[in-house]
């Protein structure tokens, strides 16, 4: 064999083995999610001791061969680990990483959110026409979805981000007036109010069905009296030197129109008050796009691009409020899939 074939060989079986790595991550994330869907880690975290196939099946309701294949398969993605008696049990930390939502590195919203079809399959079926949706073409389960993804991201912000910025938590302590952005299914809103009892709070987002769902959990919250929400497109929402703070979750980079939406909040905050922005901070160059969470980010973006849209570097939306006059501009990565961004009237 020549030297040259022998490189090629090397090659090929390099790249067979990077696709191998591919087709390995697919099969742990589909064990992940019948695991998620069928209440197999709910059951191996309330045993934590170890369960053999048979006590996990007749524990979860499951069938026993069946248990025992997913069981295997959850061992070789390194999900678990077995005794010598054949007893399965969840390696440590999984239990908080994907089924305790209120952990700040909460990550079982992810393989939820992606498994419904408005992220990948819907991107392949809308790839020739490059037909566009809107967040009322998404289903209902999708939007709780996304919700739940959207948790962690909440509870790294309030009150830990919000800490970050010097005076606000006084300010809001005190009873400050706060406008959320895009409010989603109204997570955010229920965890400032609660956070925070003497603040009042103006809830925008331009989604009826979200802005209904989020209304529900402000009454079962009990919270009506102290939390509005406005129905608009964040473009044409205008309120002059009204809030103390205004704040966006994960959204900031859906706008239409992200000038017109950052110059409205200006135009809204009273002088001195602050925007914060906590977004996805997308990879800002192809290099870092290869890292983990720039390949995670990269499926996300499957579902942006069909709302016309596409996650941002944290460096973009620094720029976009020094561009808009905003003061004492701060950017910084709070985790790997977290940033947040400050900026002053
Ligand atoms: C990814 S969800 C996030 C919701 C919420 N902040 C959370 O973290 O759970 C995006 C939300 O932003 C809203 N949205 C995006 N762009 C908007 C715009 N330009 N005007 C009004 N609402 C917008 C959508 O309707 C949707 O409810």
């Amino acid at each position: 064999m020549t030297i040259g074939a022998s490189n090629v060989q090397q090659e090929v079986q390099q790249q067979a083995g990077k696709l191998l790595g591919h087709f390995a991550g697919y099969v742990g994330l589909k064990t992940i999610q019948i695991g998620l869907a069928n209440g197999l880690f709910a059951t191996l975290a309330e045993n934590p001791g170890g369960m053999t196939p048979a006590e996990l099946a007749s524990s979860a309701g499951v069938d026993e061969f069946y248990a025992g294949v997913w069981a295997r398969g959850a061992f070789a993605a390194e999900l678990l680990e077995v005794d010598s008696d054949g007893r399965y049990a969840m390696v440590p930390h999984l239990d908080k990483l994907i089924l305790n939502e209120d952990f700040p590195a909460y990550l079982g919203g992810i393989p939820i959110v992606f498994n419904h079809p408005e992220i990948f399959d819907n991107f392949s079926k809308n790839l020739k026409s490059g037909r566009r949706i809107w967040w009322d073409d998404a289903s209902p389960e999708f939007i709780q979805a996304v919700s739940g993804t959207g948790r962690p991201f909440y509870n790294r912000l309030i009150p830990g981000g919000l800490d970050k910025v010097e005076g606000l938590t006084a300010k809001l302590q005190g009873g400050a007036k706060v406008l959320e952005l895009a409010v989603g299914a109204g997570r955010g809103l229920v965890k400032l109010a609660e956070a925070y009892p003497n603040i009042k709070i103006t809830g925008v987002d331009g989604d009826a069905h979200s802005v209904g769902v989020a209304n529900e959990r402000l009454q079962t919250a009990g919270l009506t009296d102290r939390v509005q929400i406005v129905t608009s497109p964040l473009e044409d929402y205008v309120a002059e030197n009204e809030f103390d703070l205004a704040v966006i979750n994960i959204s900031m980079h859906e706008c239409r129109d992200i000038d017109k939406v950052t110059v409205n909040v200006l135009r809204a905050l009273k002088p001195g008050g602050c925007f914060i922005i906590s977004d996805f901070p997308f990879p800002a160059s192809h290099e870092t796009m290869r890292t983990l969470p720039g390949r995670v980010l990269s499926g996300i973006q499957y579902f942006e691009a069909q709302i016309d849209a596409q996650l941002m570097p944290t460096s973009a939306f620094v720029e976009l409020l020094e561009r808009h006059g905003f003061k004492d501009v701060k950017g910084m990565d709070i985790t790997p899939v977290h940033n947040l961004i400050c900026g002053t009237k």
